[in-house]
């Protein structure tokens, strides 16, 4: 998996978020395990509760385009107008969405530190998840 790529590509989306109550842009690029990449961007609303994340927007223009198997999401987030420097790991409520679309302990969190590229997997940023039989 290209890493860099990735990283590149959720800072693209960055620049498109619409953050003017935070201040914090984020950009996220979701890639399918075929290697098709989604973007998204957060994009907040002045009554904030449906304000959407970067990560389930890039997840859930994916999932309408009737993509089904994801290996990897890259994100970046920063004030917006500065250059991302500080990790951006997934919210809690994107960690729980994303579990539901993937392999747990394969699909992969990109994040970058000072320049550096930082990998995890979603089981360990969310070792319980929630599981609602279907
Ligand atoms: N945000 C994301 O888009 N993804 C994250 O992983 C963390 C937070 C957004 C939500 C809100 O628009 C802004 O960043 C500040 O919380």
């Amino acid at each position: 998996m290209d890493t860099a790529k990735l990283l590149s590509e959720a800072k693209k989306a960055r620049a498109m978020a619409y953050a003017p109550y935070s201040g914090f842009s984020v950009g996220a690029a979701l890639v399918t395990s075929d290697g098709k990449i989604y973007r998204g961007c957060n994009i907040e609303s002045s009554v904030f509760s449906p304000s959407l994340c970067a990560e389930r927007v890039a997840l859930a223009k994916a999932i309408s385009e009737g993509e089904k198997e994801f290996a990897a999401i890259a994100i970046v987030g920063a004030p917006s107008g500065e250059e991302p420097k500080d990790p951006c790991y997934p919210c809690g409520v994107c960690r729980q969405v994303l579990s539901e679309h993937v392999d747990l302990k394969k699909f992969t969190i990109i994040t970058e530190e000072a320049g550096k590229a930082q990998t995890c997997t979603l089981s360990e940023l969310l070792p319980s998840a929630f599981v609602f039989e279907k």
